[in-house]
């Protein structure tokens, strides 16, 4: 199939699992395989951005992650910072905006920070937008949401009839950038694990036995040919989509 024809999803998201067991099946501790998936997350960024996609979204700490070994969770939390400060130059560079999607009042004022610094340099870049999904929740994204517009409703900015999914969708977490096309989960497991609930409604599901840390360029490539040989109907009959 020749480069051209081929159809690139704008926006792409992946739950990057399997650093535990990764690292587990070379006796290593979870951390080195989080560590291990750090490279991954880098590859991934410019593969995605070679290709042409526009988005990319990594689910990196979701709001249940917290839940894990102490021990683990405040490594992830170094890792985090260290890799913030190391790579957001690199991004930045490459004309990619970076921002964080979830709840970051949990983090510590140190990496508040360094968020909001590594947005704000890079929020005129043009070339895609990478979204890092961490202490993210898809019903924390809803609950959110419907937060905000009760506030409205309270304040008389709109009445209940304004409540519309166009409505809802605005206050929803990546509402300015192109709809969900494809959904890349690795390590083996079929589930969505409360990532983005709302915008995956009509996304193309991509599931990979392939542990994060060994999801090579190859992979994601193959990832997106899958993607191409689709036929999303969007409810519509084949016959009419084929039109
Ligand atoms: C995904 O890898 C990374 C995070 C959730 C932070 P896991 O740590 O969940 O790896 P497995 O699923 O235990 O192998
Ligand atoms: C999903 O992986 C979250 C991230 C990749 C950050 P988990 O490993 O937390 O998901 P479950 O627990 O297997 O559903
Ligand atoms: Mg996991």
């Amino acid at each position: 199939m020749s480069e051209e024809s081929r159809k690139i999803p704008e926006h792409v998201a992946i739950i990057m699992d399997g650093n535990g067991r990764w690292a587990q099946a070379r006796s290593k501790t979870r951390v080195a395989g989080h560590k291990s998936g750090v490279e991954t997350v880098r590859s991934s960024v410019s593969s995605a951005r070679k290709l042409g996609v526009k988005a990319l979204t990594l689910f990196a700490f979701s709001s249940e992650n917290w839940q894990r070994p102490e021990s683990e969770v405040s490594v992830l939390m170094e890792l985090f910072m260290f890799v913030l400060t190391r790579e957001v130059k690199r991004l930045h560079k490459n004309g990619i905006r970076f921002q964080i999607i979830g709840d970051v009042s949990r983090f510590s004022d140190k990496l508040q920070k360094k968020i909001k610094e590594s947005e704000e340099l890079t929020k005129h870049n043009q070339e895609m937008v990478l979204s890092i999904a961490a202490n993210y929740g898809g019903r924390w994204d809803i609950a959110n949401a419907t937060k905000q517009i009760a506030t409205k409703v309270l304040n008389k900015d709109i009445t209940p009839d304004d409540i519309t999914e166009s409505l809802l969708n605005e206050h929803i977490t990546l509402s300015d950038l192109p709809e969900l096309d494809l959904l890349i989960r690795t390590g083996g497991d079929y589930r969505i694990s409360n990532f983005l609930l709302w915008q995956a409604a009509y996304a193309e599901f991509y599931f990979t036995e392939v542990l994060w840390p060994d999801f090579t360029s190859d992979e994601f490539e193959q990832a997106i040919n899958t993607f191409d040989q689709r036929e999303r109907r969007f409810g519509l009959t084949g016959e009419q989509v084929k039109k």
